[in-house]
């Protein structure tokens, strides 16, 4: 139903519809390590028993709630390129929320997209990839929609359309909308590069000017913590630090808190 409802050029080609799995993610990395080309395709599920958030933690996805999704790509670029897809998939995401459920999301830097300061959405991105080239990348979605009450834990951080609106929305349009959302932004990154959607990015952050905590990851293996105050994401999608000594630092990959 919802492929006869999109007419996307790249972004729900295939849709692969699960009631219950441990994690989209994980399925679609089978399917990509299984499919030559499995660019497009989208594997949604009414429920995961272990959904993967950030860091370890589990995804809460209760059934008939939420988006619950992973979606395939395989750009012919190099590994450096990959969190520019995480921030294209949480645009998307801010684009469809406002366009069905007309709430005002924020997106925080780098994958966390908000609606008063609490958590809607995140995305979790995985990839495969050579020295210099992506095989695929699994970008995982999860947004809450009519998620009623959630666990003690996770009260003072999460939320859900159903929260925020008093409405119940349908999943069905948002997802539609979703799709279509990513679809356009995918072939946008293609034909005009990452500076088109990191400008229309920025218009949802509020981070820029404020002071902020970084737990940096950079890649090495080795964290380090610094505090400083926001400038802007450079054109790689990076987020610009100026550090409490003067020092601009750019941060590739991070939990970032607003003092
Ligand atoms: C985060 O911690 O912000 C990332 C959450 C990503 C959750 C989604 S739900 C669908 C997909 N499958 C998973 O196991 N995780 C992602």
């Amino acid at each position: 139903m919802i492929k006869n409802n999109i007419n996307t050029k790249i972004i729900g080609n295939n849709i692969i519809y699960y009631d219950e799995v441990d994690s989209t993610n994980s399925i679609a990395w089978d399917i990509a390590l299984n499919n030559k080309n499995c660019e497009g395709t989208v594997v949604i599920a009414n429920t995961q028993k272990s959904g993967k958030g950030r860091g370890k933690n589990i995804w809460f996805s209760p059934p008939c709630t939420g988006l619950w999704m992973s979606v395939l790509l395989q750009p012919k670029l190099n590994p450096i390129h990959a969190s520019k897809f995480t921030m294209l998939a949480s645009l998307a995401v801010a684009d469809a929320l406002r366009n069905v459920a007309n709430v005002t999301p924020v997106l925080k830097w780098p994958n966390d997209v908000l609606i008063n300061s609490k958590k809607i959405s995140g995305i979790l991105t995985e990839m495969k990839n050579e020295t210099d080239i992506i095989n695929f990348l699994v970008i995982g979605i999860g947004v809450n929609v009519n998620i009623v009450e959630f666990p003690s834990e996770l009260r003072n951080t999460a939320t859900s359309l159903m929260i925020e609106t008093n409405k119940e929305i349908s999943r069905d349009e948002l997802l539609q909308h979703l799709l279509i959302e990513m679809d356009k932004l995918y072939l946008s990154f293609q034909s005009d590069g990452f500076l088109p959607i990191r400008d229309k990015w920025q218009e949802y952050s509020d981070i820029d000017g404020k002071f902020v905590k970084i737990k940096n990851f950079p890649g090495n293996g080795n964290s380090e913590i610094f505090q400083g105050q926001a400038i802007g994401i450079d054109e790689d999608g990076l987020l610009i630090v100026r550090t409490d000594t003067g020092i601009q630092k750019k941060v590739q990959s991070g939990e970032v808190t607003i003092l």
